[in-house]
Formats: C-alpha cells, sequence, structure tokens
C-alpha cells in the first residue's frame, strides 16, 4: 500500500534527513587512507545518538538476508555496488567508497548515500560517481505531482546507459516512511509515462547505483548482504529521500 505523509509528517522525515546528511558528511570527513570501515560505522553512530536519531540499518533483518543488518551504515569498496558491511578493511589510496545510511526520528525515515574516491582518483571512477549523481539529480527532477515512475526510472537510466555505465538489475529506490522500505518500489530502469501516477505527500528514496564496466548483474558475497559487480569493475551509487509535493519535489536528505 502507498501511503501519503501529511505536512506535519514530511517536517519530521526532514528533521530525520538532516540527521542522515550530517552523518554522511561526518562519514566522508573521517574517510582516509588508513582508515577501517568500523571506524566510519562508529561515527555514523555517534551523529546520530548526538541528535537523538534512531540507526535504520541495524538489526534490519528483511526475508531474503540470512542474518539481521549488523552496522548503522553500509560501506561499499569499489566493486561493491551496495550492502557493504563495514568490518575491520582499512581503506586504501584511490579506493571508491560509497556509505549509505539511515536514521529515524519518531519512528520516521531518512535514507541516503554518497560515493566518493579516498585519496589519488582515478578519473574513471569520478566520472562513474558523477554519473550517478547525475541520475539522481535526473531522478528528482522529474519528481514531480502528475508524473509517472516510469519518467522517474527512465530519466535514472539513460544517464547510466549514455556512458555504457550498467545499471544493476533488481535493485533501485523505494517508498519510505514510518518503514525504511515501503511501496511503491523505484526501478532504476523503465518506460517514460507508464507506472504509478506521482501524488503530493508520496516520498521516495531514490538511488541509482551504476558499473563501470556496463553489467547489469550482480552476486551476493558469502555473508549474504554485500553485493558486487559480476565483472569485477567498480561501482557507484547516490541516494536521497525526496518528498512530492504540489510545489514539485523537496530533498529531505540535506543538511
Ligand atoms: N539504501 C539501502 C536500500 O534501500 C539501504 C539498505 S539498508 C540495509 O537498500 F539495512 F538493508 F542494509
Ligand atoms: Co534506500
Amino acid at each position: 500500500m502507498v501511503e501519503l505523509k501529511t505536512a506535519t509528517e514530511l517536517a519530521v522525515m526532514r528533521e530525520a534527513g538532516r540527521v542522515v546528511a550530517q552523518a554522511l558528511a561526518a562519514v566522508r570527513e573521517a574517510a582516509g587512507i588508513g582508515v577501517s570501515l568500523a571506524e566510519l560505522d562508529a561515527v555514523a553512530a555517534q551523529v546520530m545518538a548526538d541528535a537523538g536519531a534512531k540507526p535504520s540499518f541495524l538489526g534490519y533483518h528483511p526475508d531474503w538476508a540470512p542474518v539481521p543488518y549488523p552496522g548503522v551504515i553500509c560501506a561499499s569498496v569499489n566493486d561493491a555496488v551496495v550492502h557493504g558491511i563495514p568490518g575491520r578493511y582499512r581503506l586504501r589510496d584511490g579506493d571508491l567508497l560509497s556509505i549509505d545510511c539511515g536514521a529515524s526520528i519518531d519512528g520516521w525515515h531518512g535514507d541516503a548515500a554518497v560515493s566518493f574516491v579516498v585519496g589519488a582518483a582515478d578519473p574513471a571512477d569520478l566520472a562513474l560517481i558523477a554519473a550517478t549523481e547525475q541520475a539522481l539529480a535526473a531522478g528528482i527532477a522529474a519528481a514531480r505531482p502528475g508524473a509517472k515512475m516510469g519518467d522517474i526510472s527512465a530519466a535514472i537510466a539513460a544517464i547510466g546507459r549514455a556512458s555504457g555505465y550498467g545499471v544493476t538489475e533488481d535493485h533501485g529506490g523505494h517508498g519510505i516512511g514510518r518503514a525504511m522500505h515501503e511501496d511503491p518500489p523505484v526501478p532504476n530502469d523503465g518506460r517514460p509515462g507508464r507506472g504509478l501516477r506521482l501524488r503530493p505527500g508520496l516520498v521516495l528514496a531514490l538511488e541509482p547505483m551504476f558499473t563501470r564496466g556496463g553489467c547489469d548483474d550482480y552476486r551476493h558475497a558469502d555473508d549474504g548482504w554485500i553485493v558486487h559487480t559480476t565483472d569485477g569493475t567498480r561501482a557507484s551509487h547516490s541516494e536521497h529521500t525526496v518528498a512530492i509535493t504540489e510545489a514539485g519535489p523537496v530533498v529531505l536528505t540535506l543538511p
């Protein structure tokens, strides 16, 4: 069921989104060569604790996962697309890191992700990241009342395909509110003019993820969570939580 949010509810989601943005900024600031992913997880946890927000990911247990999610953030390095578990791995020069973060306030969630390179960047990685950011912006611009879900999906995929990037199948955005994952799904590929009509009060997490090698398929690591590219090439992921309002799209996950 698709739940539309009131202005009051959107205001609380905006607060949750602000904490998510702050946590992402703090993690990015802390992410240097030699820093472990577990240390970055602790940074995000501290920002949420200070803000009185609850981590959305920690303990989250969808039915396809073998164990509940053990982190506050997802930290996906290089060929990891999403859902990288923050463990002992220490960042190396040139790593492409995607950080995904969710937090709730009074039970209302925000969800966002950024990708960036640690240390000296391969220009091809920067181009890949720029593409997921452009796709996210294009998806947001398409999230207008009266438009269709397919308009968002098509806008996202078009940017990735134009550069020959892979668009990871079966992974995309989602409705968000009282639950982190709600209806409707937001596919990262689709046809303009098709699908659900977008209405004011609908809140969506848009999350393009592209792969450098052009592969659309993926495999789960042994831990059941981490999603890797099958060709070993690097992936980038960008995400915002966006409210559709009469006045157009409003990004909730900004500082
Ligand atoms: N933004 C990611 C998603 O919507 C967050 C995953 S959280 C996890 O899939 F808890 F499932 F890891
Ligand atoms: Co999400």
